[in-house]
């Protein structure tokens, strides 16, 4: 089964969660990159996909990535937040990003917080479409951390179990 991780990160949060991932699968197949320098994803039958919530959503690159993903592919999904573990509009964002998938199979997905700039929290606070999660976001600082990374390698593994399992009923 070839493996591919992929994310987008703008400050390095998303791409720590997608480091441990891939690190996780160090006995497999795998490659590891930026969702910008994925040409083709037919190689791959699971695919780990990354990326950070923005205004409540998914970036747009992350948009048209999930929605070009062919059916056949087992994906999981991962996302980094700064809103409180498990808030409302961080499961809302990671619930729009499955409903765009076109993959056969979407066998789970793992959010965790990540730290934002507090000067850019400062100025995003301001703003009403902002203000829920921005206010909440400055005690997210020291994440993703280690506690995090484990929990995202045992998502790893978890959704590697589920697409052999997926693969076998199928083949
Ligand atoms: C422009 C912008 C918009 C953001 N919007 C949200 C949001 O709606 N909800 C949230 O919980 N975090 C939001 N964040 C915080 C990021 O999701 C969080 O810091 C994430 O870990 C960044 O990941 P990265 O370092 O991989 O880019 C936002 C951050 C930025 C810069």
């Amino acid at each position: 089964m070839r493996i591919l991780v992929t994310y987008y990160s703008t400050g390095g949060n998303t791409k720590k969660v997608a480091d441990a991932i891939y690190e996780a699968l160090e006995k497999e197949d795998r490659d590891i990159k930026p969702v910008t320098e994925v040409d083709n994803t037919e190689d791959y039958s699971l695919i780990f996909l990354g990326f950070p919530i923005h205004g409540h959503s998914v970036p747009v690159a992350v948009h048209n990535f999930i929605k070009n993903i062919k059916p056949g592919v087992s994906l999981a999904l991962f996302a980094t937040h700064s809103s409180h573990k498990d808030s409302r509009l961080s499961r809302e964002a990671v619930e729009h990003a499955l409903s765009l998938s076109n993959a056969s199979e979407v066998l789970g997905s793992f959010t965790c917080r990540g730290g934002a700039d507090p000067e850019v929290l400062d100025r995003l606070k301001e703003k009403p479409e902002h203000r829920e999660w921005a206010s909440s976001a400055y005690s997210a600082l020291s994440h993703p951390d280690e506690s995090d990374l484990e929990d995202a390698k045992e998502f790893a593994r978890d959704m590697l179990s589920k697409a052999r399992k997926f693969e076998k009923h199928f083949l």
